[in-house]
């Protein structure tokens, strides 16, 4: 008779055969039945197609979340920007090179955070509630790769030029070279969770993400197209990033709270030696995003230098240290664009650039007369 304790070596799908139990009565049914004190993050042994009983109610309370929050590239107006991009006095050497950087990065990116999701991430957490968060942003990072492209399309941007950014630009491709290694631990098929080790990799791997890719890295360039928005330029691009903002914020916050969650069941893992790694990783972060805002604004722009960045990028990284738990690296660090708060706790009815044509409307009731 297969024992509970042999649900370990289940398939990757997580079905167990029901060749044990027959019966609702039979006491190998019960064996069978997910209690939520089976569930854990990582390493569980328990079913993962059983949903319910939920046990991490802020992961499907984000799910139901995001899923409220829907929206697609194509219901903003891009007219104005077209507009203002191909008149030649409508926008400074300096502004286009801002957008180009912009958009040189985030074409990929996205990507990127797909990519790890689907075929990195996804496999290795264990709790059918964060799986289903997780499908949900692994679609909100192909709606956020449509949307990039979206606007590079109605600009008539050079498309080589900017899907080629992240090779050909040393800045960008110094960021995506520093996440790489991260990625790669979680998608290689060989790569299993288990031990102190595997399982440090694992959330480290998760913090990268979350609290630099998601928490740091997309903050430069989403701070010069609302600040271009703000001056009520390139409207539509910036409405499309507030609305990949909103998005940004709650993956930021599920992977935050994923983190926690994997640091309270394996609180072993949490030792001073790996604390300081992530100290260290957190710093050269915080240097490259430095390198990229110098790269992306040579002069000041919009109101914006690459030296007030230096502040906002430690106050944003000391904020994810103490969102997880590290020991703040940069004292005192103050933010100096408490305009981008605002900008993330965008509500769902605001028009903000007054762009929006169309409604989303989620949940429509079908007629069935
Ligand atoms: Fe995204
Ligand atoms: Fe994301």
């Amino acid at each position: 008779m297969l024992k509970f304790e042999d649900l370990a070596m289940q398939p990757a799908s997580g079905f167990v055969p029901p060749s044990v139990a027959k019966e609702p009565g039979d006491p190998a049914a019960s064996l069978r039945r997910v209690t939520v004190e089976d569930k854990k993050v990582i390493n569980s042994k328990a079913d993962v197609n059983q949903l319910v009983p939920v046990k991490y109610k802020w992961a499907w309370e984000k799910y139901l979340a995001a899923c409220a929050n829907h929206w697609m590239p194509q219901e903003i107006n891009m007219s104005r920007d077209i507009e203002l991009w191909k008149n030649p006095a409508g926008l400074t050497e300096d502004e286009r090179r801002v957008v180009k950087r912009n958009l040189g990065f985030f074409v990929t990116a996205d990507s990127l955070a797909a990519n790890n999701i689907v075929l990195g991430t996804y496999r290795h957490i264990t709790a059918p509630e964060c799986r289903q968060y997780l499908l949900r942003q692994a679609f909100e990072e192909a709606i956020h790769t449509h949307a990039y492209q979206y606007i590079v399309e109605s600009l008539d941007l050079d498309e080589a030029e900017i899907f080629n950014a992240y090779h050909e630009v040393g800045s960008i491709r110094d960021k995506d070279e520093f996440l790489v290694p991260f990625i790669d631990t979680l998608t290689d098929p060989a790569f299993k969770t288990g031990t102190p080790q595997s399982d440090q990799d694992l959330l480290k791997s998760l913090i990268v993400f979350s609290c630099l890719m998601e928490g740091l890295f997309f903050y430069v360039g989403f701070a010069q197209i609302l600040a271009l928005g703000r001056q009520n330029k390139m409207t539509g691009a910036a409405e499309q990033y507030m609305y990949i903002l909103r998005d940004e914020s709650m993956h930021c916050n599920f992977g935050i709270d994923l983190v926690n969650q994997i640091k309270l069941e394996n609180p072993h893992l949490w030792t001073a030696a790996f604390r300081e790694e992530l100290q260290e990783i957190f710093r050269r972060a915080v240097e490259l995003e430095y390198r990229y805002a110098e790269d992306t604004m040579p002069r000041g722009v919009l109101g914006l230098n690459a030296p007030m960045f230096k502040e906002y990028l430690r106050f944003i990284a000391n904020r994810r240290c103490q969102q997880i738990g590290l020991e703040t690296l940069y004292a005192g660090a103050q933010n100096p664009f408490p305009w981008m708060s605002e900008m993330i706790d965008l509500k769902k009815e605001r028009n903000f650039f007054e762009t929006r044509v169309i409604e989303y409307q989620t949940g429509g009731a079908l007629n069935w007369e």
